[in-house]
């Protein structure tokens, strides 16, 4: 072979070898990357998704995780940049969504592939309790894969702090005030709120409309059984506004985080927030925490489920896919969970270490009656909740009833219009 040939075939080598690099197969990635974004930043949260990752990367170590995520409890911040990438052309290979009607959106766009066959393949239709698998069905199809079970309607108080003024946790709102009053005579605060994201005084109201209407008449205010004009209304609203009265000055400067760490510090006595703060305080070594449900809630569940979707055109389908298969696996589930502050959603999940809270939890979560949350996606569509959102906001600055139970009748004529 001459030396031009020999020339001539090293160039052939390289451009097919680049050609090879630069093409690849079909559902074969352009990079063995994985894109999984959420707005787990938070502590336990984010703890919990770096073991799904490590079970992922144990599964699959040639592929690059990207934790793509959006600081900002609830999703606040998170969903209008999911938005923007969504309607840019530009998703990312799975992304965090509530169970529920918060994908419908993406659905109705097309924008989201339907994962009936993954539940078939995966068992999941038999393993998922019957609950959630109503929850989850949109237009009769599987689009999200659930990785837990959360409990919203929490009270969780400083145990040395109730010792030291012999104080128990309040079981209804006249025990609530009644608590509340002596810590406030104590100069310590008695209700920690951090709403700098207006979803976490969404999240207290919904416990107080709980714990004023009862579980029917709650769940009512979803499907029109119950007016939003109901004077019962009136009354959670009512009391809502009272115990605004107890909350911290600066709650519309703090996160959810920052109110548990009030309660941690013993700056606050209470805080009402889902059970995520459960795993905030494991991840801060506090064990000085006890719990109870919200004034009025005893025996009801508000629940919520975290999920991952599949969008179309995700840049690197089979590993997402293979991601779904760990959010939804018995092994997955265990991993994070325990660190998470929720509860498996696989009915033959809660084998692993979970704490004494989580241990309640799953008890309640089988015996209680259930409510789906509004600040968290489960009780109604994304244009309601946001619609119920600002309706509140302005209630915690303004905290005129009327007004607000308007608002909040015309949120739900407008969607229930749609
Ligand atoms: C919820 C979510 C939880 C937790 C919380 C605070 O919406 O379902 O997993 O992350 O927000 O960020």
């Amino acid at each position: 072979m001459n030396r031009k040939t020999l020339f001539s075939l090293i160039a052939l080598v390289s451009v097919v070898a680049m050609l090879a690099v630069q093409c690849p197969g079909p559902g074969q990635p352009a990079e063995n990357k994985l894109e999984i974004f959420s707005w787990w930043t938070g502590g336990g949260e984010a703890d919990g998704l770096a073991q799904m990752f490590k079970i992922y990367s144990q599964k699959y170590p040639d592929t690059e995780i990207i934790n793509a995520t959006v600081a900002g409890g609830a999703g606040s911040n998170a969903k209008a940049v999911l938005k923007t990438r969504m309607l840019g052309g530009d998703p990312p290979d799975s992304f965090q969504v509530h169970a529920g009607q918060e994908i419908a959106d993406w659905v109705k766009a097309d924008m989201m592939e339907p994962l009936d066959d993954l539940y078939t393949s995966e068992g999941w239709d038999k393993v998922f309790p019957k609950d959630l698998l109503d929850i989850l069905l949109v237009d009769g199809h599987y689009y999200s894969v659930p990785v837990n079970i959360h409990r919203a309607n929490v009270l969780w108080y400083n145990k040395q702090v109730f010792t030291d003024n012999n104080l128990t946790a309040p079981k209804t709102f006249d025990d609530f005030f009644t608590v509340a009053g002596a810590l406030e005579a104590k100069g310590i605060t008695p209700l920690a709120l951090g709403d700098n994201g207006p979803w976490a005084a969404v999240n207290l109201f919904e416990t107080v409309l709980i714990g004023t209407l009862g579980q029917e008449g709650y769940n009512g205010l979803w499907n029109g059984r119950t007016s939003w004009d109901d004077p019962k209304v009136t009354q959670a609203l009512e009391n809502f506004k009272k115990m605004l009265i107890f909350v911290n000055e600066d709650h519309s400067a703090l996160s959810w985080d920052q109110a548990a760490q009030y309660v941690i510090d013993g700056k606050a006595g209470m805080t009402i927030m889902g059970d995520w703060a459960d795993g905030y305080f494991v991840s801060k070594g506090f064990t000085g925490y006890g719990w109870a449900p919200a004034p009025g809630n005893d025996g009801i569940f508000d629940m919520l489920s975290d999920s991952f979707g599949l969008p179309k055109g995700a840049k690197h389908r089979d590993n997402a896919i293979n991601w779904l298969k760990v959010c939804g696996s018995f092994e997955g589930q265990e991993a994070f969970n325990p660190l998470k502050g929720s509860i498996p959603a696989r009915t033959d999940g809660g084998k692993a270490n979970y704490d004494e809270y989580l241990q309640s939890a799953m008890k309640d979560w089988a015996s209680n009656k259930l409510c789906p949350s509004l600040a968290h996606g489960a009780a109604a569509p994304e244009g309601w909740v946001t619609a119920a959102t600002d309706a509140i906001a302005v209630f915690v600055t303004k905290q005129d009833v009327s007004a607000t139970q308007a608002a909040l009748a015309q949120a739900a004529k407008d969607a229930m219009a749609q």
